[in-house]
């Protein structure tokens, strides 16, 4: 068993991401970008291109946060506008990666319970996951149903990567009153 098989939670911080992240954040995307189910990306983003999504996110106002164990990032997730239009200005979209060596130990949880909580801080009133590969990303799934999100419907064969059709789950949270209530 390693070191990181069991965690305390306070073994885990999360905080905002740093500048400096950028070449863990990239290293942990680009892993997934080659061999995972989520990203329908085919070649992982340069450290330039992951620096320049990071800066427009952050600099939007929008949460781009980091899992740290010991001091190493081992995680991260962020959220912006679902889409540009304005009547979407109250909804989110997030997308959260793990370290493939470090899944199934908290950390995603950790992540998507303060992303949730910093989502809520604002002025928003829906959150989105777009949960690439669908019914066959089981941790994705688990996860994001874990923390409230509910499916909103399945795209069929929307992707296509390494010679398969590749679904996508629309998932969903309410942030705050959600649609109980109108915004000022
Ligand atoms: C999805 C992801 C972020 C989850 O992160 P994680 O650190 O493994 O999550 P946690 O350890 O906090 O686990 C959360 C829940 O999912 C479950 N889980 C994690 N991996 C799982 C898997 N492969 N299969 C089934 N359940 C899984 C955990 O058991 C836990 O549920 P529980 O508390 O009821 O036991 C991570 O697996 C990942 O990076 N996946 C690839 C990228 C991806 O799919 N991102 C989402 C894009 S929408």
């Amino acid at each position: 068993m390693s070191a990181v098989d069991i965690l305390s939670t306070s073994e885990i911080e999360v905080r905002d991401a740093h500048p400096d992240d950028v070449h863990a954040i990239a290293a942990i995307y680009a892993w997934h970008v080659l061999n995972g189910r989520a990203s329908f990306e085919e070649v992982p983003p340069t450290i330039d291109d992951m620096r320049q999504r990071m800066r427009t996110i952050i600099d939007g106002g929008f949460p781009w946060l980091v899992a740290l164990y010991r001091g190493v990032v081992v995680g991260y997730c962020y959220a912006s506008l679902y889409r540009p239009r304005p009547a979407y200005r109250y909804t989110l979209e997030e997308s959260i990666y793990v370290d493939a060596s470090a899944t199934g130990r908290g950390f995603g949880s950790a992540l998507m319970e303060a992303l949730i909580a910093r989502c809520e801080e604002g002025h928003w009133r829906q959150l989105i996951a777009v949960v690439g590969d669908g019914h066959n990303n089981a941790g994705s799934l688990r996860l994001h149903k874990k923390h409230g999100f509910e499916v909103a419907g399945q795209l069929r064969s929307v992707g296509y990567k390494k010679g398969n059709w590749r679904d996508t789950l629309i998932m969903q949270r309410p942030l705050n009153d959600g649609d109980w209530t109108l915004p000022e």
